[in-house]
């Protein structure tokens, strides 16, 4: 079975939960790279709805392995929690979870850093979700961060050494912002229990992924956030701390490059972004609300409502040409069934300039003012079809019109929430 590597093409939030659940059949693992609990990946099966944030969308699929790559930022707490609440709903997690012992590891003071900075930027502020993560990612690069592995440490140890860290942050906490200190001890005592808990779960990623290394085991990898959230290709500083692209699939596993199959980005049929930073292509007012309402856009993790707005061709194919997809899903088709007119951004416009290239410098992105195309909606519902004919002549124009412009095939089309609401198009939708 080929790999898949997904991969979100816009700014997060695209969907990539429900596409990795619906293509995740038949893989023996799915695995997870960058970012942390600050991901919230929606799987809708029949009439329950669940949210992930750590664990892969794989864990909806019995038997499959899931894998948590040393790229990520882990919060123990988090974790412990989306165990016990995936347990309450009858899914196994233990037996197949598996916790790259590289992974840094996410303390409690890493959220408080991330509040605080918050505050001191204000209007400046990024919006992150609150998770710790830039904090986070601080320490592992500045080589002052624990790790996963050091849960395995005898557990005096480890209680030691979760103090010191503490008691460092504390300082840090006092001398920068004149915050209260977090109990210490408390803290270390809570962690040597997690520890305890999580120790089973904590491997090797150089063993443990010997069978795709190898090509005996196949492997669909889950990106979260997205391409424009990037910290080096994204709308920096407006961006997450991690490589939402394809690079961070290798760095963040340890997997050679062949390992990763077809490069597959999942795209929203209009655009989203939560959190502070340029989206040229952004509906204000009445009409992003419109489309906030149809497409039920608030964030999975933080419950903050999504800004919206129409799909943009100028980022999608900066993200195509990043990441080297050569595929490209569409999800939420069905959110736009009853617009009578849609617009597609084709170009910017820069100070009287056309530009066709995404611009990564911060004031150009900001300044950039789309240049549109103007399409008929199709003003049918889209939510029960299963193959391409099944949809409204529009949707299809729709669609050919994006796949020509990207130039790469659309592979799969979401239609709805279930995990049938799926269309596979793997030659593509111009017929
Ligand atoms: P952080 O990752 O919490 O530091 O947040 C940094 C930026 O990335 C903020 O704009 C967040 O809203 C955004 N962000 C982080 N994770 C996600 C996600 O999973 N979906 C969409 N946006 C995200």
């Amino acid at each position: 079975m080929e790999n898949r590597t997904l991969i979100g093409g816009q700014w997060g939030d695209e969907g990539k939960g429900k596409v990795i659940d619906a293509l995740g059949e038949g893989f023996d693992w799915v695995i997870r790279y960058q970012g942390g609990a600050n991901a919230g990946h929606t799987i809708q099966i029949g009439a329950s709805e669940h949210v992930v944030h750590l664990i892969p969308s794989g864990v909806f699929r019995e038997g499959v392995r899931n894998y948590l790559g040393g790229g990520m930022v882990i919060d123990p707490w988090a974790l412990r929690d989306e165990i016990l609440e995936l347990e309450a709903t009858g899914h196994t997690v233990r037996d197949r979870l598996y916790i790259s012992s590289t992974a840094a590891l996410l303390m409690p003071y890493h959220k408080r850093f991330d509040e605080l900075y918050e505050e001191q930027r204000k209007r400046r502020s990024i919006g992150t979700t609150g998770r710790g993560i830039g904090p986070a990612y601080q320490d592992k690069l500045r080589r002052t961060g624990l790790r996963v592995g050091d849960l395995a440490l005898p557990l005096e140890k480890l209680e030691r050494i979760a103090i010191e860290h503490i008691l460092e942050a504390n300082e840090l906490l006092s001398s920068l912002f004149d915050a209260e200190p977090l109990p210490a001890k408390v803290l270390a005592e809570e962690l040597v229990t997690l520890a305890q808990t999580l120790r089973p779960m904590i491997a090797d990623g150089f063993t443990v992924l010997r069978g795709v290394r190898e090509g005996t085991q196949s492997a669909l990898f889950e990106g979260a956030q997205g391409t424009l959230l990037d910290i080096d290709h994204g709308t920096y500083p407006y961006v997450t701390s991690s490589n939402c692209t394809v690079g961070g699939a290798l760095t963040g596993t340890g997997l050679p490059p062949r390992c990763l199959g077809d490069i597959v980005g999942v795209f929203k049929a209009y655009c989203t972004r939560v959190g502070n930073g340029p989206f040229p292509t952004e509906l204000l007012a009445e009409e992003g609300e419109h489309l906030r309402e149809l497409g039920g856009e608030y964030g999975a993790t933080t419950g903050r409502p999504r800004r919206c707005g129409w799909f943009d061709l100028v980022a999608a194919r900066y993200a195509v040409g990043i990441n080297g997809l050569n595929g490209v899903v569409i999800t939420k088709l069905d959110v736009l069934d009853t617009l009578p007119a849609i617009q597609v951004a084709e170009a910017y416009d820069l100070d009287g300039e056309r530009l066709v290239d995404f611009p990564v410098r911060l004031d150009a992105s900001q300044r950039a003012r789309p240049v549109y195309k103007d399409l008929p909606g199709w003003e049918k519902p889209t939510g029960k079809a299963r193959k391409l004919s099944d949809l409204p002549a529009g949707a299809r124009k729709y669609l050919e019109y994006l796949e020509r412009s990207l130039g790469v095939l659309i592979v799969g089309i979401s239609v709805g929430k279930t995990r049938d609401q799926m269309i596979l198009t793997p030659t593509g939708v111009t017929t």
